[in-house]
């Protein structure tokens, strides 16, 4: 972390100058250029989480990106795929905002509605073992993403806990990474 270089001189925000924020505005544009760093270092503290499943949380993370890569889904919608469940070691509670949050200035109104519902939607495969309401997705029926969260879980999701699955590497998807981080589309910090 960079704790170098020029500061700003106020103390309190009310009296800060242009000249402050020209100084915090290059450092955050620096900090900024981490984020796909930070994002990579982050999902690998998945690395060894089994939570009781037959592979570990970043396994199922590189299997459910895998299954969608290799089913020509598009850079953007893989990167969805691979950080689904970033949230899991700081949203025990909800996981999928915390994964919905970090995607959501970099991607699509679709791709961030999936992350931040795949929770509900993941349940239909088994809430009903655990006493609770599988159809708890049917409060989203008639949404326009409804279909689309519904063939993420189906096709990708639920399906990425077989141990004899080969998946790709975290390497083959850095560069995606990168290059989905590389520019905000949606945020209001996008033109600092
Ligand atoms: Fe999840
Ligand atoms: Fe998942």
């Amino acid at each position: 972390m960079e704790t170098g270089g020029e500061r700003a001189k106020f103390h309190a925000m009310a009296d800060g100058t242009a000249e402050d924020w020209a100084i915090i505005g290059g450092a955050f544009r620096g900090f900024a250029g981490g984020l796909p760093d930070r994002v990579l270092t982050h999902l690998r503290l998945l690395d060894g989480d089994f939570g009781g499943f037959a592979i570990d949380r970043l396994q199922h993370s590189l299997q459910t990106a895998t299954r969608a890569h290799r089913d020509g889904r598009g850079e953007d919608y893989v990167v969805m795929a691979l950080l689904h469940d970033i949230g899991d070691t700081l949203g025990s509670y909800n996981h999928p905002e915390i994964a919905a949050a970090i995607l959501r200035p970099f991607v699509s109104e679709e791709l961030h509605w999936i992350a931040d519902k795949h929770g509900a939607f993941q349940g239909y495969y088994f809430f009903h073992h655990l006493g609770m309401d599988r159809d708890i997705r049917e409060n989203f029926r008639g949404h326009a993403h409804f279909e689309a969260c519904a063939e993420f879980c189906e096709q990708y999701d639920q399906a990425a806990f077989d141990p004899a699955y080969e998946s790709a590497p975290l390497d083959f998807f850095e560069p995606m990474v990168r290059r989905v981080f590389a520019r905000p589309i949606n945020s209001i910090y996008a033109k600092v």
